[in-house]
């Protein structure tokens, strides 16, 4: 499963890059705002700085408006991946920028109807939203679990790109269905080398290490 991290923040995203952690991004333009930056300005940083795709989303509603906001944020970076709302007027501009040659995030996706409609337009990726259908006590796994059954039973290219993980669990469940990829936040990433066990495991190591007087250098 590729990781994708989902945030505008330059420094947890470099913090992960070097650590091999990060095969793309994902911004929103709540998390843009949360950067306090130009959304220009910072996502051709993240562009220059990962090699893989970065999400940036449009924030017109309307087919025309969509491709004319897409076209632009294409020609930040060839990593660009546009980033869509999954509206009728999102899947058409979908369609559309497919066909051109730019990537398309489909995001906003709650049913496996939604993910089926975004792989006709050509999605690249398809983003089911996990932790805004748990919040609504629906089970947002079943949803990616569908849409795998789906995209397997026919084939379809668009990689399911699990979205709204808030934590480490939704990453490991993402992984066992099968998700192409799961985007979460950077403390999500890090919380899943977090064991208590490993922490006991540790403290007594390094009291028998000291007791023990041993040194390595
Ligand atoms: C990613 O593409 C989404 O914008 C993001 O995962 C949404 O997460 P949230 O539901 O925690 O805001």
């Amino acid at each position: 499963m590729k990781f994708f991290v989902d945030t505008a923040d330059i420094d947890a995203i470099r913090e992960l890059h070097d650590l091999g952690m990060v095969d793309g991004v994902t911004t929103n333009p709540s998390l843009i705002a949360k950067s306090g930056r130009d959304i220009l300005e910072v996502t051709k940083e993240i562009c220059e700085l990962v090699d893989g795709p970065v999400s940036a989303e449009v924030v017109a509603t309307e087919t025309d408006a969509m491709l004319a906001e897409g076209r632009h944020l294409a020609k930040i970076a060839p990593n660009i991946c546009v980033k869509l709302p999954l509206t009728w007027d999102g899947l058409r501009a979908c369609k559309v920028l497919t066909d051109e040659g730019t990537k398309v995030n489909v995001t906003l996706c709650f049913s496996p109807n939604q993910a089926l409609l975004a792989a006709k337009a050509g999605a690249t990726y398809i983003s089911p939203f996990i932790g805004r259908l748990d919040d609504i006590v629906l089970d947002g796994m079943d949803v990616i679990r569908d849409i795998r059954e789906i995209y397997d039973n026919y084939g379809f290219e668009t990689q399911i790109l699990a979205a709204s993980i808030r934590s480490a669990n939704h990453m490991k469940e993402a992984a066992l269905i099968g998700a192409d990829v799961a985007t979460a936040p950077p403390d999500v990433i890090r919380k899943m080398a977090a064991h208590p066990l490993t922490d006991a495991g540790l403290k007594a190591f390094l009291a028998d290490a000291e007791k023990a007087g041993i040194k390595i250098v």
